[in-house]
């Protein structure tokens, strides 16, 4: 017989004074607790000792209890390895006299319901998950992953672990880790600000959240980019935010547009770095123009800059958050692209003056990050293993893109409009007009390829369809594959 785990004391409530001794009390509790599934078969319960002790009655009465349910079938006792809910519940144990077999009583209250905002979520379909290769969107190259160095640096700190380090924290973060994310910021993204401004989040989804609920009351407006990222539509629809879409053109979010659906709303959420998913880089001139609007109106605007470390055409572009004179951005990065996707840390940068307000936000949602992946990524930033992988990943994801672009020029040409490759990890292939992208993306989720369809991004409907190819997490092989499949989807 295989070793059961040490069980649990569990939550049995005993009336000392109800006029029914203790014993059939206690019996009576593990019999429904059983027949209920709140314990399972095999599972052990507590021994007669402890559990006396924990209830403060007498053992006699847990021993005649569980007298009671051995001698029933309920329990069953094994030399060495204590009693456990036996694995074969007795037969008649479901019955109820007169025939048939028990069940919950008929729920006859009003209809439950959750949240409107909460009804109108919904998550990527699974098979557009199920790929761990071509063409899963946002996934990086994860078999070139440093995992010997990075497993290096958490044992050592899982070894040295800090009474301070296992407590609760700092909501802002571990304060080497902000001092390294503000330098490097300041050096690759010509961000402005010190470590006092960068708060460490659960991935920049959790930072999109914290800004929905510190920079809108629920019921006010905000400009979404669209086509936009289905996240940020996520965070801010459970926060209560009306959702402007404003449509982005080659320079990036249309402004005057935005100004003419609603001028007055609160916050204006941007890619502009590598628009999510067209792939656009906002022009200066926008750029320009947003802080102006944003000036003018006392709106706040959010810059995700979710991937911009990977730039293979053009020069780089600095953060919008630098040309910022009126401390007005709120600047969000991620460490799922240039780390992996599942050590969900991300950060944000926020103006001096909100610095408090962002804390308690942040607080508010799950207190802190997890201490110990902080620590190590603070070393792998200041030891140089960050900017070593950067620079290698750099130069692979420009050779899967070349790959990707051969391939579809090859297999898929004339059928694919690509757009949107100058950076990232992804681009958007536009189908023809009429296509729809949502039967192509399940045609190629069948063949085992995730093409996430575009027009999923959008809140108004769009005038076409695409497909979006995420290629970091690809090999030339499987590029090469995924796009002669995906070619037998049309
Ligand atoms: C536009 C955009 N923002 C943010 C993220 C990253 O989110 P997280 O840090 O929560 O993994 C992604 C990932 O796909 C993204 O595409």
């Amino acid at each position: 017989m295989t070793r059961a785990p040490a069980s649990f004391v569990p939550p049995v409530a005993i009336d000392p004074d109800g006029g029914v001794p203790i014993y059939r009390q206690l019996s009576d509790w593990f019999r429904r607790a059983i027949l209920d599934g709140h314990l399972r078969p095999g599972q052990r319960v507590p021994s007669t000792r402890s559990l006396a002790g924990e209830l403060g009655i007498s053992r006699i009465s847990v021993l005649s209890a569980y007298d009671q349910l051995l001698a029933e079938g309920y329990l069953e006792s094994f030399a060495g390895s204590g009693t456990r809910v036996a694995q074969a519940i007795p037969s008649d144990a479901w019955a109820v006299p007169g025939g048939g077999r028990r069940s919950a009583p008929p729920d006859r209250g009003v209809p439950r319901r959750i949240a409107g905002r909460a009804a109108g979520l919904h998550g990527p379909e699974q098979t557009w998950l199920d790929s761990q290769g071509a063409f899963r969107v946002g996934l990086p190259a994860l078999d070139r992953f440093p995992t010997g160095r990075w497993a290096r640096l958490l044992s050592r700190h899982a070894r040295q672990l800090a009474v301070a380090t296992m407590a609760y924290g700092d909501p802002a973060g571990h304060e080497p880790l902000r001092e390294a994310i503000a330098t490097y910021l300041g050096a690759a993204r010509a961000v402005r600000c010190d470590a006092r401004q960068v708060l460490i989040t659960t991935g920049s989804q959790q930072a999109l959240q914290i800004c929905a609920h510190v920079l809108l009351d629920a019921g006010e407006r905000a400009w979404m980019e669209d086509p936009g990222y289905p996240g940020a539509h996520q965070a801010f629809r459970t926060a209560g935010v009306r959702m402007v879409p404003v449509p982005v053109d080659g320079e990036g979010i249309d402004v005057g547009e935005g100004v003419r659906r609603a001028r007055d709303a609160r916050v204006a959420y941007i890619s502009p770095s590598h628009q999510f998913p067209l792939g656009t880089t906002m022009s200066a001139a926008r750029r320009m123009q947003l802080l102006a609007w944003a000036a003018r109106e006392g709106a706040w605007i959010v810059e995700d800059d979710y991937d911009s470390e990977y730039r293979f055409g053009g020069r780089p572009v600095a953060s919008l958050q630098g040309l910022d004179a009126g401390a007005r951005v709120i600047y969000l990065g991620t460490f799922s692209k240039v780390m992996y996707p599942a050590l969900r840390l991300g950060y944000m940068v926020v103006p001096r003056d909100l610095v408090p307000a962002f804390r308690a936000g942040r607080d508010a949602i799950d207190t802190f990050s997890a201490s110990l992946p902080q620590l190590a990524m603070a070393d792998f930033i200041r030891e140089g293993h960050f900017a070593r992988h950067i620079r290698a990943m750099r130069v692979l994801y420009r050779e899967r893109r070349a790959a990707l672009l051969d391939a579809i020029g090859r297999q898929l040409d004339g059928r694919f409009e690509v757009v949107g490759a100058d950076a990232g990890m992804q681009l958007v292939g536009l189908l023809p007009p009429g296509v729809d992208d949502v039967a192509v993306s399940r045609k190629a989720a069948r063949r085992g390829v995730s093409a996430r369809p575009l027009s999923q991004c959008y809140l108004e409907p769009p005038s076409r369809g695409g497909l979006i190819l995420g290629y970091g997490g690809a090999t030339p092989r499987q590029i090469e594959e995924g796009v002669r499949r995906l070619a037998r989807c049309f």
